[in-house]
């Protein structure tokens, strides 16, 4: 989609232009909170990471994308987060324990290397951009040990239609908030697989995706990457949708059960 597109310049730029101390933030509104609908968190789940770089300027901690720990080194994120620095892994980083983005607190872990999808592609809708098998896995530059990972649902797993998902992310609030910074989290209903199919036609296929969220709560721009939560496990992956919270387009995220990650 176009934003999104706009974010891969600022960060190529920014990683042109920009050394390692150019960190500095631009924020000046006060955290509003992320994600449409839900609520502002206080305290990270212990896996959930900021995916980041200090190249990307325009938001406090570079933030850009979420991830989740799902291994003392690896953290999963989407393909379409990470794939343009696979040449630069070392730009990124995995920020635990950072509610507000603008402060300092957690950990920030350097990634060491980046594994992508095969298959992993774009295509478009609508003029969004479409992600196809869009999961990446994140090796760091040291092992969390104090910090339990999140368990991932196992290949071929289930996404019961009457069970509540939960999503989490730094995005923004909204299709036109830019500026929101801090951690939320929202718990949205699956989606079913027909119904995402009416919505977005050929370019939903359910061997990769899985829909969720409607116009009261939905995952937004650099929600990108972080979780959709099933049971205490890790389900899905925020991917792609038209819009945010528009009536009839549902959030698309990555099938985690369709894949096996090198872990
Ligand atoms: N592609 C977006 C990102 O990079 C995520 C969009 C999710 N949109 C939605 N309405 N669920 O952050």
């Amino acid at each position: 989609m176009p934003l999104f597109s706009r974010r891969l310049a600022a960060v190529a730029t920014a990683a042109l232009l920009c050394t390692a101390s150019a960190g500095a933030s631009l924020a000046t509104a006060p955290p509003a909170g992320a994600i449409v609908g839900g609520s502002a968190i206080a305290t990270p789940p212990v896996w959930l990471a900021a995916i980041g770089t200090p190249a990307f300027v325009i938001r406090p901690s570079g933030q850009f994308c979420g991830g989740v720990l799902v291994a003392p080194a690896k953290v999963v994120t989407a393909a379409h987060c990470v794939d343009f620095l696979r040449p630069l892994p070392t730009l990124l980083s995995a920020t635990f324990g950072r509610a507000d983005l603008s402060k300092k607190d957690g950990e920030s872990v350097q990634v060491k290397s980046i594994w992508v999808q095969p298959g992993f592609k774009e295509t478009t809708f609508k003029g969004e951009t479409v992600e196809h098998n869009d999961v990446a896995l994140l090796t760091l530059s040291r092992p969390i040990l104090d910090r339990a990972p999140l368990p991932v649902i196992g290949r071929g797993g289930l996404y019961p239609n009457n069970v509540p998902a939960q999503v989490y992310g730094w995005g923004t609030t909204s299709e036109t908030d830019l500026l929101n910074f801090h951690l939320r989290g929202a718990q949205i209903p699956l989606v079913p697989d027909a119904r995402c199919g009416d919505a977005y036609g050929s370019s939903f296929d359910k061997r990769d995706m899985v829909c969720a969220g409607g116009p009261q709560h939905d995952t937004c721009q650099f929600d990108s990457g972080g979780p959709l939560v099933i049971q205490g496990r890790l389900a899905g992956l925020t991917s792609w949708a038209y819009g945010c919270a528009r009536s009839g387009y549902p959030g698309v995220y990555t099938r985690l059960s369709s894949f096996t990650l090198p872990l």
